[in-house]
């Protein structure tokens, strides 16, 4: 019999490989921030009067929390407001609200990934995407970043599951855009669905206001976007923007949903509001963000990237520390 190790033992070993790594986080506050480079409040939206308007109405309206799940009592009318809001915004037929983004990414790949389905992922898509993956029970394969040679190859290779493509509109880590166009062409052929990530290009993408749009892909029947709200937007929470079908089926069948006390109202008020600033603004608030990612860029010397993500190699191969199980620390 092996000896039996503690998990005193096992945690201490782990922080060692971490600090080893220098791989160590930490949650401190920070005292003064001169310039930040790292939050994602792209647009300054958290703080804008509007939206905190729109949020302490809410607030004094609703109170501080929902107080159930959108499918018991949980659901409020400016749940409904931002969702119209928000598929207003991209032009994709519905929209469904989740406590965040990590939630609505575990939601659409665990609900669409059942047995018997299939998921083709880019090896670079965000770690709740991983996460989902881990969580469903599709066959699960991952195409080399951006590489639609690769995909295509995959996709030829089914053997006639219902397959989704899953992606970034801009990626989070390396700050380059999708092909969405070729993508969801690729997609339509093998009759297959795309779900595009848009954290970080919901809102900051020239005269469309994302990635999708601006690809020409919005309200594509094939087409699933996934947001986080707390990218440019400003507030917290995540949407997933789908046909009509697609959401009635995450109500019925999607456990991060009915199992999750619904988005705040301060929340969901504060997107609606910013998706409606966005909607009339934010080719003007966009145009700041690449101004400032073309100094930045020139600053450090690195090619601009597509959108507000700016990426700089730190470990001299230019690779990204994308979240893998290694650098989390589960070792
Ligand atoms: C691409 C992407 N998807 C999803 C998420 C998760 O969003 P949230 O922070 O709202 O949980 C993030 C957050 O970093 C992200 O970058």
């Amino acid at each position: 019999m092996s000896p039996v190790r503690s998990f005193d033992s096992l945690l201490l070993q782990a922080q060692k490989t971490r600090i080893r790594r220098g791989h160590h986080r930490s949650t401190q506050v920070l005292q003064s921030i001169w310039c930040d480079l790292a939050s994602n409040d792209y647009l300054g939206l958290s703080r804008d009067r509007r939206v905190l308007d729109a949020g302490h109405k809410a607030l004094d309206e609703h109170g501080t929390s929902a107080r159930a799940s959108r499918v018991v009592s949980g659901t409020l009318p400016v749940h409904t407001d931002a969702e119209h809001s928000l598929a207003d915004l991209t032009q994709m037929p519905s929209g469904l609200l989740f406590s965040s983004g990590y939630m609505e990414n575990l939601a659409v790949i665990a609900a669409l990934g059942r047995a018997g389905t299939r998921i083709l992922l880019d090896a670079h898509v965000h770690a709740s995407l991983h996460d989902a993956a881990k969580l469903c029970a599709a066959d699960v394969e991952f195409f080399e970043h951006q590489n639609l040679d690769h995909l295509r190859e995959l996709l030829r290779h089914g053997d006639g599951k219902p397959t989704l493509i899953v992606v970034e509109g801009v990626y989070s880590v390396l700050g380059d855009a999708a092909d969405l166009a070729n993508l969801q062409m690729l997609a339509r052929q093998y009759e297959a669905w795309l779900v595009a990530d848009e954290s970080h290009s919901l809102g900051i993408l020239d005269k469309e206001c994302g990635a999708c749009s601006q690809a020409g892909i919005s309200g594509a029947d094939n087409l699933i976007i996934t947001s986080s709200l707390g990218k440019a937007l400003g507030p917290a929470g995540g949407v997933v923007l789908c046909p009509e079908t697609v959401r009635d089926y995450l109500i019925n069948t999607s456990r991060p949903f009915i199992f999750d006390t619904a988005l705040s109202p301060v929340n969901a008020a504060a997107a609606a509001a910013s998706a409606r600033i966005v909607g009339t603004e934010g080719e003007r608030l966009s145009q700041q963000v690449f101004e400032s990612a073309q100094c930045i860029s020139v600053a450090l010397g690195t090619s601009q990237s597509a959108g507000a993500v700016q990426s700089v190699g730190i470990d001299g191969t230019g690779n990204s520390s994308e979240a893998t199980e290694e650098n989390c620390g589960y070792l």
